[in-house]
């Protein structure tokens, strides 16, 4: 009987694009057929057009075939029996050859999604073959101090959209005496086009359990929460079964590995507010009250989860932990541009026609980016801005593309790094629709605390349907500008005080759409500024 190894991702992209059918069908198509099967359910390599992506283990590696629908099955089977496993060749239409040489992941760098899609997200013996709960024991055997420090030399940035040095907040948190600290782990993930959290909740959950079992170590903290939003649930299934396996197996609980040690770890579901990502307002809502910001100081760091020293940290920055802890701080760092150090999980969405995830060290380009991934836009029509790092970040224009893709470089642009979204528009984009998408999206998602984000939001959608209709068009730029500087020094948090940002790109880089002459005073002024 011939016996079969196959992968088909559990992960959300794929499921909603069948894969649980397709799934089905190979296993009534084996049993018809008298084939032995082993079905893995994987996690997703992230390459979005592709899912789902059926793979079958070879002597020479994993072929793939993608994307597969119901239909396809019976011929991809046949393929596979009288092809593949006897010749190593594919005659199948949606035949890809090896995957580790499909050219989307042979260009990458990843350290932090080396198992994505490779592993079964729930099988602990994956995990620790392809060297999980290593960087756990070497933090077992170490001090706090020197686990922090061994941070502090990777260079790590928060990966949450503000870019903290992660070793510096741990410290602090590790420095503050109190009988009792937590780590929440920040898996809100509120920007558009962003999906990188959820990718390493939903195919590599041990790998973030690890970092934060981790950093409980190097502050003293025993407890920790993923603040996990609820339109995830598919993450939310994996991570509670992930926990239970841990528990279970002795990395969680009250003495972790043997040590002695104790970390619980429990998700906690939000409710769908883009604000609730914002640290603090993620602690009111965790403590069961509204989610508003909280005034800093103090620090979550100095009083944060019920007024205790808190870590926050985004999935990304905790998931970054385990390589850093396994293989040391100083071969994290190597990779990177400046003070941006390591990699970025990139992740391409909006109107593309190879939309995923792409890790890669700060310091290339949007456009390099571009065109080693893309593929161009779904639409055929050429690209005409890119909004980098969620909703509060800058659209940039082609003459922008070459901008290194690191958190200094995009600083001296106006523009943002975050959390490393990247949704690209074609050339049908009106950039004031976009710019008022920007103003309502902050009236949508302001938490009310303070008045210029508040009341400035309202005002500034107004202002531009004046903008658009005519209504006094030169006077209305310059009280939007006027509106966005208020907003930009008034306001509490980086919603009211970022919302700007994408506002001001609009009618700087692309003053077409805001039907401006060239030497308008609005203009004039920002080009100088
Ligand atoms: C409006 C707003 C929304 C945010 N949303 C998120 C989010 O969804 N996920 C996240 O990790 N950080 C988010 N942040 C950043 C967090 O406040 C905080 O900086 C981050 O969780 C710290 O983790 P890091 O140091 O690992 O980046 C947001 C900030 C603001 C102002
Ligand atoms: S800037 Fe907006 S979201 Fe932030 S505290 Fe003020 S009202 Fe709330």
């Amino acid at each position: 009987m011939m016996n079969i190894k196959m992968f088909i991702p559990r992960e959300s992209t794929a499921l909603s694009l069948g894969a649980h059918d397709v799934a089905r069908a190979v296993s009534d198509y084996s049993t018809q057929h008298k084939t032995e099967l082993n079905l893995i359910r994987n996690g997703s390599r992230g390459m979005f057009w592709l899912e789902p992506m059926v793979e079958v283990e070879t002597s020479k590696g994993r072929f793939a075939y993608g994307p597969v629908d119901v239909s396809d099955v019976p011929s991809i089977m046949e393929d596979i029996t009288t092809n593949l496993l006897s010749k190593h060749t594919q005659e199948h239409r949606l035949a890809l050859g090896l995957t580790e040489e499909l050219a989307y992941l042979k260009k990458q760098t990843r350290l932090t999604f080396a198992r994505a899609g490779i592993t079964d997200p729930l099988s602990l013996n994956d995990y620790l073959a392809l060297d999980g709960f290593s960087g756990l024991h070497k933090a077992l055997a170490a001090t706090s101090q020197e686990i922090v420090s061994t941070v502090v030399d990777s260079g790590l940035r928060g990966r949450g959209g503000a870019a903290f040095p992660t070793g510096i907040k741990w410290q602090t948190v590790h420095d503050a005496p109190s009988d009792k600290k937590y780590i929440v782990c920040n898996a809100d993930e509120g920007d558009s086009g962003t999906f990188a959290d959820r990718l390493v909740m939903e195919c590599d959950p041990f790998m973030l359990i690890e970092g934060m079992i981790i950093a409980g170590l190097a502050v003293g903290a025993d407890e920790g929460y993923i603040y996990l939003r609820s339109e995830y649930p598919v993450a939310d299934e994996i991570l509670q079964e992930a926990i239970v396996i841990a528990t279970k197996e002795g990395y969680l609980g009250n003495d972790i590995c043997g040590s002695g040690r104790t970390f619980n770890l429990e998700v906690r579901l939000g409710a769908e507010a883009y604000i609730c990502g914002e640290e603090t307002s993620l602690l009111e809502s965790m403590e069961g009250k509204r989610g508003v910001v909280r005034f800093k100081p103090p620090l979550p760091a100095i009083e944060g989860f019920f007024g205790k020293p808190t870590v926050v940290n985004n999935v990304l920055s905790l998931s970054a932990i385990p390589y850093i802890l396994s293989q040391g701080g100083q071969a994290y760092q190597q990779y990177g541009a400046n003070r941006s150090r390591g990699t970025l999980p990139f992740q391409l969405a909006g109107n593309v026609k190879q939309g995923g995830l792409i890790e890669l060290p700060f310091g290339s380009t949007l456009q390099s980016l571009l065109d080693d991934f893309s593929g161009g836009t779904q639409s055929a029509r050429p690209i005409r801005a890119i909004q980098v790092g969620g909703p509060l970040g800058a659209y940039l224009p082609t003459s922008k593309f070459d901008i290194p893709l690191d958190y200094e470089e995009f600083t001296n642009a106006s523009a943002v790094l975050g959390h490393g979204g990247i949704v690209i528009f074609d050339d049908t984009v009106d950039m004031l629709e976009q710019a008022r998408f920007s103003m309502e999206f902050c009236v949508d998602e302001s938490c009310g605390k303070c008045t210029p984000c508040r009341i400035g939001s309202t005002r500034g959608v107004e202002v531009i349907d004046r903008i658009k209709y005519d209504d006094s068009r030169a006077e209305n730029m310059i009280l939007l500008s006027d509106l966005c500087e208020t907003m930009i020094n008034g306001s509490l948090c980086a919603m009211g005080s970022m919302t700007p940002i994408p506002v001001i790109s609009a009618y700087k880089d692309f003053p077409e759409d805001f039907h401006l002459p060239s030497n308008n005073a609005v203009l004039e002024e920002t080009n100088h500024g």
